[in-house]
């Protein structure tokens, strides 16, 4: 399996280049990792706008009235809100702390919609009080706190209900959001109790549903049988699809294109609840996942009864292997034609456990101290899930275009591990 064999998993644009290296958003991969150390994380800009507008013109092509929402949980840094929000996506925000990201990185308050399963009454004001444009109920209790924020504060607020349709996407369990046993959401019982509390509710303007029925989806047929469930709940003028596109992290995947999924979700929404709706969908791992690479240097080459790559970064940029056995491929920057020839090995990280293994039996061609290994589509739940795990300083953020690379996350330093001592 050569490099071009991995085109799909790959930053768009990206090449190998004269020199036999593999180029990301025009940059050699090894020239970046000389000039910003490893591990960090390599985005092509270009990707993450390619594939938003791919988004919007899907929907421009199928629907009048939408919005598509970048879930910003899947990459929350300042530089990607303000990309995304320069390409005139609308944003989920799942926290304060992602509100007050989404805010700096320039999003309208009235185009942002606040997520939670468990909202703090200080997030809940919060984002009264910067005039977001809607929240996202999930359970009685949320109600009756935001009812109440917003009454004392007089002001008449926008809200949609999260509901879990009872049908469970085909993902792993831990990302699987829609079945009726689910932290997430209302079941379609409480939701028409929801219903009902809201249409007598002074200070709460009930718009319409939501559902999010999993993450990294990679057949459409949940979705149709969930808005079924949804059109049970009565009319509304505005739906929520939610996100869950899955995405090619290895060779072997093939997820549905980004006009398939609009598509599936717009006939739904045609067929089963009517064509003068407001469509809101919310992608985050398809809108940036296969934009960035993580680049690694090797330490270490162990043989017993397995071959082990230790690497200088694991789970604590890349927690995804260990929480859920996500999948990766691997292989060198500076020989990516040797792709997945060579001796069997594994991938390990540095950190003080088995299970910090970032990709496990993966083919690569004679591994040395000193390599630059490569991990493509590392962009969602890559940065967002980092840690300081073993004071391991968290990488930084480096945006790759037309062959300039620029820093929007600086690496951590020892001194930033101590910043909150008090
Ligand atoms: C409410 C909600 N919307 C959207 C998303 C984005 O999902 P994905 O990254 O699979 O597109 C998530 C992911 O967890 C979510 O919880």
């Amino acid at each position: 399996m050569a490099a071009t064999q991995l085109s799909h998993v790959l930053p768009l644009g990206s090449r190998v280049n004269d020199l036999g290296h593999l180029e990301i958003g025009g940059c050699d991969a090894l020239e970046l990792a000389r000039e910003f150390g490893t591990p960090a994380y390599f985005v092509a800009e270009d990707d993450i706008r390619t594939r938003a507008r791919a988004y919007v013109e899907a929907m421009r092509a199928r629907h009048d009235d939408f919005d598509v929402l970048f879930a910003s949980k899947a990459f929350p840094c300042t530089a990607v809100y303000r990309l995304l929000a320069e390409e005139g996506l609308v944003c989920d925000v799942a926290s304060g702390g992602e509100l007050a990201l989404a805010l700096r990185g320039g999003f309208d308050p009235k185009r942002i919609y606040l997520h939670g399963n468990a909202k703090s009454l200080a997030e809940l004001e919060q984002a009264i009080d910067a005039g977001i444009g809607h929240v996202v109920l999930d359970s009685f209790m949320d109600i009756d706190r935001l009812e109440r924020v917003a009454a004392d504060r007089g002001v008449s607020q926008r809200v949609l209900i999260r509901v879990t349709p009872g049908v469970a996407g085909r993902t792993h369990a831990k990302i699987s959001t829609g079945q009726a046993d689910s932290k997430f959401g209302f079941g379609l019982d409480d939701a028409k109790l929801a219903i009902e509390r809201l249409r007598g509710s002074g200070s709460l303007e009930l718009v319409g549903l939501h559902m999010h029925i999993g993450s990294q989806l990679l057949s459409l047929e949940a979705y149709r049988p969930a808005v079924e469930a949804l059109a049970t709940l009565g009319d509304f003028p505005v739906y929520n699809f939610g996100g869950g596109l899955g995405v090619a992290y290895t060779a072997g995947q093939q997820p549905p294109a980004i006009e398939e999924w609009v598509d599936a979700n717009v006939s739904a929404l045609h067929e089963l609840l009517g064509r003068d709706k407001r469509l809101l969908i919310e992608p985050g791992r398809s809108l940036v996942a296969n934009s960035t690479v993580t680049l690694y240097t090797v330490e270490t080459v162990k043989r017993n009864v397995s071959t082990w790559v230790g690497v200088d970064g694991g789970m604590s940029d890349n927690l995804r292997p260990m929480l859920y056995g996500s999948v990766y491929e691997a292989f060198f920057a500076d020989r990516p034609q040797l792709a997945g020839t060579g001796e069997t090995a594994h991938v390990a990280g540095k950190h003080c456990e088995s299970g910090d293994v970032i990709v496990r039996d993966v083919p690569l061609a004679d591994p040395q101290p000193g390599d630059v290994l490569v991990t493509p589509a590392t962009g969602a739940y890559g940065h967002a899930m980092a840690s300081n795990y073993n004071g391991i300083p968290r990488p930084p953020v480096i945006f790759c275009k037309d062959g300039d690379a620029r820093v929007v996350v600086r690496r951590e330093t020892y001194d930033d591990l101590a910043a909150r001592d008090v």
